[in-house]
């Protein structure tokens, strides 16, 4: 079992235990089990096994029921578990499920413990580390949410076995976001090409993502600065996911880091051409093929709401820039639509 440790600037700490089986290892007392329908459906009777006297709710899946309203209800369900302040709220699922429950325990009575149990590959390598919690709003993703660190997040590998090739794509885009930050991870992935859908090897890679992400939110939990680095492809990604749902997260953010490569390459001085080319490369193999996407201009509209900008009429990127660095750019709204445009007549 690997232990990863994040102490944040505020002192707030969360321990990160990965390993094949760790789920069996928990160690909180949970009084309440937060999960969705299709892992209830797998993994209902190990969590039963675990937990034998937690109640237990299950949210519809999919980032469609990220909303308010699943919010309250779970809310609701807490409240008629009569849940403490001493209590512990334990989340078993995907990003949606963990960033829904790790949102639902800060508020309730202005926050309990949350214990996160990642089952997807990207819950493992990104959203259940670093207490970034969130709903969807008015059609906004993300727009409601506290930071607020999980107690102790538990990854255990054998919770991928069900997981269908899908999904494995959308871990992947995280992942190689994460090389996109460190020349190790990089080169790992790049050597390794061939083996981009092996589950083996990307469980095995999962602890090296954490590194990376536990180092950055160590020096900048709140996103004071650098951690803005973490979102690195998802200006652009969030623009199209914005606009059409057709795909999952990770599925637009490898696309967001082939539209983002390109604009390195147009402004940034000094930038490694054909590192980012490889990056691109890395992209195309994990997505498999170039789906259909919105128009620039919807995408373009869609940017002026992304969190990250620092001012009405620019659009904030943190782009990929030589092997293990990347850096801030900011470009007027004009300037990106007619990058995204060009760039999106020769993406693949
Ligand atoms: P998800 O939670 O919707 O899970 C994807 C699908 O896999 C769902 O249908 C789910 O029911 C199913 N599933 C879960 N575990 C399974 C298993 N072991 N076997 C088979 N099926 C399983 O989506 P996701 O890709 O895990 O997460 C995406 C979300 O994460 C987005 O909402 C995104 O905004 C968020 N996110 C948050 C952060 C953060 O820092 N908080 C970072 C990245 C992404
Ligand atoms: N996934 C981006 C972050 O945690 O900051």
């Amino acid at each position: 079992m690997n232990r990863v440790l994040i102490e944040t600037e505020e002192k707030r700490t969360s321990e990160i235990l990965v390993g094949r089986g760790v789920f069996s290892a928990i160690e909180e007392h949970a009084d309440f089990i937060f999960t969705d329908t299709n892992v209830l459906a797998l993994y209902g009777e190990k969590i039963a096994k675990k937990f034998p006297s937690a109640p237990v709710w299950a949210m519809p899946a999919g980032e469609k029921h990220k909303t308010e309203e699943t919010l309250f209800r779970l809310l609701e369900k807490m409240k008629e578990a009569e849940l403490r302040r001493g209590s512990t709220l334990v989340c078993v699922g995907g990003g949606v499920a963990g960033d829904l429950g790790g949102l639902a325990a800060a508020l309730y009575m202005r926050g309990i413990a949350c214990v996160q149990a990642p089952t997807t590959l990207l819950a493992q390598v990104d959203s259940s580390v670093g207490g970034k919690t969130a709903i969807d709003f008015r059609g906004i993703k993300n727009l409601i949410g506290i930071f607020s660190e999980p107690k102790k997040v538990y990854i255990d590998g054998d919770f991928l076995k069900t997981l269908p090739p899908r999904e494995i794509r959308c871990g992947l885009g995280e992942t190689v976001k994460h090389s996109a930050l460190s020349e190790k991870l990089f080169t790992l992935l790049w050597d390794n090409r061939s083996r981009l859908g092996d589950l083996e090897f990307l469980s095995g890679l999962v602890c090296e993502n954490i590194e990376i992400k536990a180092n950055v939110v160590r020096r900048d939990a709140r996103e004071g600065g650098e951690r803005k680095c973490l979102n690195l492809g998802h200006t652009t990604a969030h623009a199209f996911e914005l606009v059409d749902k057709k795909l999952s997260h990770g599925e637009y953010v490898l696309i967001g880091i082939l539209y983002e490569a390109e604009i390195a390459k147009r402004t940034l001085r000094g930038a490694d051409g054909e590192y980012l080319d490889r990056l691109k490369e890395l992209a195309k193999i994990a997505l498999g093929g170039l789906p259909d996407l919105p128009s620039a201009e919807e995408a373009v509209r869609s940017a002026r709401f992304d969190k990250k900008n620092l001012s009405d009429d620019k659009v904030f990127l943190a782009l990929p820039f030589k092997r293990g660095e990347y850096a801030f750019e900011e470009l007027g709204y004009g300037e990106y639509l007619a990058m995204l445009k060009e760039i999106g007549e020769r993406l693949w």
